[in-house]
């Protein structure tokens, strides 16, 4: 167990304001969220800000484009911003904007404390001027022909299709990327630099101890002895949306100055508003300060930024962790592809604990990038998260809860030991979290799960509940007390499903230590669905949602309808023919046997009925079945052994409760439907087919 109470304040990037989050951002602030929830956990005093970076050019011209002001558009945005990250389960303390009082307050500082070292340079720099938009033109809205290779359309600062980098003025064709404008001026301004370059010996030393190793010897070789480190240009020329410089009439400080900066003043912001002091964190030796970035901003983080705190009298960060880049199914992220996937529409179909889930399974404390395979995805969740650890709570708990009175006994002996081998990893477990290896804890919880699973089937407590119930209960004990410290130890990962785990043992929330428990002889409250499978036709349907509407359909949507199905006299169906699915979406669908335990006609409705079903190992579960009318004495159906859907997402009917499946029926709504009966006796939970 860790001694002592640690301090630490930690930071994601600050995303831009002027998109939304997407599941490539996700990789950056889960595994922060992971990280952070594990130390809160641990009992550290974890603080975690961040902020939307809201100026610079981009912001300034969409705004004008949407004839509002940057200031409106950036609350806009960042209400959005909060809203995904909330629901993606992301526990900022402080969720903050560059656009702030602190933030001016620490940019002036930090500025006229650089100045006062001799960190700053003057030097006129010529660049591209628009007449028309009435602006200095940044490389990027500029677009020209390719001085290299011809290709028309690139960008000012490099080629996209020969990889050949440029000055703006050097592109044939220059034209202004807002406004179309040929007729562009070179124009000479006086900008301030940062003089990177009195900071070498400095940052030689500081990266060894405070980036990854293969970040600090890729920037290492950029100051060999006889290469000097360029000055930084850290003004930009009105119009800009920024904070203009003291003293510098008509000049900004350029978004990448006040963006870090920005960490401060989120920092900042929460500390007064929850009664701590910024130098108590931030100016503290004893503090630790940890910022998570992707691997294309290490420049910023881990040369200017560092250079520039130093010199101006801030502390700079403990360390920087450096993360890769998502792919999706081996390639890039691809918006006609469907992959460049927006957070909010990830949400619309998929639950977010999949994605946590699934990215910890991924992500470890390198720069490699990773990639979300999104057949992979679904299969992991389903036969891992769900398959061997939910169901183990929702079987064990629901078996207790219908069948001994919901309360939990002693332990037998084995699951004790069991209980115990699982507690000894317990601080193993914690070091990877703290090494940032969320890749192997999963594969640690999996393997308790391996031998609750063969435990618990072993025993079968389904058959013993109903020979001899006393004699399951200390077997579901067990069982559940395994439950309970797998969900402690992936709940910096699922903290929802982390919470309904401590709400069914009466906890309010778990701590590290609270894998150290036992519950025993004591009442379990209601179970609550942790996680159902992820269904493949919503990930399809998300993929779907995220294309562009003109993009070219997917494999599956051009694949050829059948004839509409016909019945045998040669009637069209009353039923629409739905449209031909491949095999995998049909193998996705788990259909098992169950035994009526009853079947009723629920009161308040006139076409449902209330199947209560033993599905074995499975566990018992309560269908609703629209199929009264051909039922009119649903009693027929006790006893029968009938086909149904165990993975369908559970669905709530309207005033009647909780739908766990769905019972196979044939023939037409309209003319009469039957049950599909198995015909030799089957067990019940067995697969069908
Ligand atoms: O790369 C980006 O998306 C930047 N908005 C990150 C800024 S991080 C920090 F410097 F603020
Ligand atoms: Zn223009």
């Amino acid at each position: 167990m860790q001694e002592k109470k640690r301090t630490i304040v930690v930071t994601s990037a600050l995303p831009y304001a002027n998109g939304d989050i997407h599941i490539g951002h996700l990789v950056e602030y889960l595994q922060t969220d992971f990280w952070v929830r594990f130390q809160r956990m641990r009992g550290n005093d974890c603080v975690y800000v961040c902020a939307d970076d809201t100026h610079g050019t981009p912001i300034m011209i969409r705004a004008r484009k949407e004839g509002r002001s940057p200031e409106d558009l950036v609350a806009e945005m960042r209400e959005r911003h909060v809203r995904d990250f909330a629901d993606f389960q992301v526990s900022f303390d402080n969720y903050y904007t560059t656009n702030s009082p602190e933030n001016k307050a620490f940019c002036e500082d930090i500025y006229a404390k650089l100045d006062a070292a001799g960190a700053l340079l003057r030097e006129d720099v010529t660049q591209l001027w628009c007449p028309k938009c009435g602006m200095f033109l940044p490389d990027r809205f500029v677009k020209g022909t390719c001085p290299h290779c011809g290709k028309e359309e690139q960008y000012g600062d490099s080629c996209e299709n020969c990889g050949a980098t440029y000055s703006p003025s050097e592109l044939k064709d220059a034209h202004c990327a807002t406004c179309g404008s040929r007729d562009l001026e070179s124009r000479a301004t006086q900008h301030v630099l940062f003089d990177l370059a009195k900071f070498k010996e400095y940052l030689r030393g500081w990266l060894g101890d405070h980036t990854p190793p293969d970040v600090a010897k890729k920037l290492q070789e950029w100051f060999g002895e006889d290469q000097t480190l360029l000055p930084w240009d850290i003004s930009r020329d009105a119009p800009y949306f920024g904070f203009g410089i003291p003293g510098l009439p008509g000049k900004y400080f350029y978004v990448w100055l006040d963006a870090p900066v920005g960490y401060l003043a989120s920092l900042r912001n929460w500390a007064e508003a929850n009664g701590r002091s910024f130098d108590a964190l931030w100016q503290n030796p004893d503090v630790e300060r940890y910022h998570f970035i992707g691997k294309d901003i290490v420049r910023f983080h881990c040369l200017f930024w560092p250079a520039m705190l130093h010199a101006a009298g801030y502390q700079g960060p403990t360390k920087v962790f450096v993360h890769g880049f998502l792919t999706v199914n081996g390639e890039k992220m691809s918006k006609s592809r469907g992959t460049f996937v927006n957070a909010r529409t990830y949400l619309d179909h998929l639950d977010p604990a999949f994605l946590r889930y699934y990215y910890a399974c991924k992500i470890n404390s390198t720069t490699d990038d990773i990639d979300l395979n999104l057949d992979d995805f679904a299969q992991r969740v389903n036969s891992d998260l769900v398959g061997k650890i939910v169901n183990l709570a929702s079987r064990g708990a629901q078996m207790l809860s219908k069948r001994l009175d919901g309360r939990l006994g002693r332990m037998d002996e084995e699951g004790r030991a069991l209980l115990e081998s699982a507690r000894s990893r317990s601080e193993a477990i914690a070091a990877l979290y703290e090494a940032r290896k969320f890749s192997q804890v999963p594969v640690e919880v999996c393997r308790i799960a391996d031998a609750a699973n063969e435990y618990f089937d072993r025993h079968a407590p389904w058959k013993l509940v109903k020979e001899n119930p006393e004699s399951a209960r200390p077997i579901l004990t067990s069982t559940l007390n395994l439950f309970r410290v797998m969900a402690v130890y992936l709940a910096p990962i699922l903290p929802v499903v982390a919470k309904k785990a401590a709400a069914l043992f009466g906890e309010p929330d778990f701590t590290w230590e609270s894998v150290m428990r036992s519950v025993e002889e004591s009442p379990i409250g209601q179970y609550e669905y942790l996680a159902t499978r992820v269904d493949p036709d919503a990930v399809q349907a998300m993929i779907e949602a995220g294309r562009p509407k003109d993009a070219e359909p997917s494999p599956s949507q051009t694949a050829a309808s059948p004839a509409p199905a016909s019945t045998g006299g040669g009637e069209p169906s009353s039923a629409p023919a739905k449209p031909q699915i491949q095999f995998p979406a049909f193998d996705a669908v788990d259909l098992r046997v169950g035994l009526v335990e009853s079947c009723r006609a629920v009161e308040k409705s006139k076409k449902l009925v209330r199947f209560e079903l033993d599905c074995g190992a499975l566990g018992h579960r309560t269908i609703f079945s629209g199929i009264r009318s051909a039922y009119p004495d649903p009693s027929v159906l006790d006893g029968k052994q009938v086909v149904f859907v165990a993975n369908l997402a559970p669905r709530e009917m309207k005033g009647v409760g909780i739908s766990e499946g769905m019972v196979l029926t044939g023939g037409d709504p309209a003319t009469g439907l039957a049950v599909l009966t198995t015909l030799a006796p089957v067990r019940p939970g067995d697969p069908a087919c």
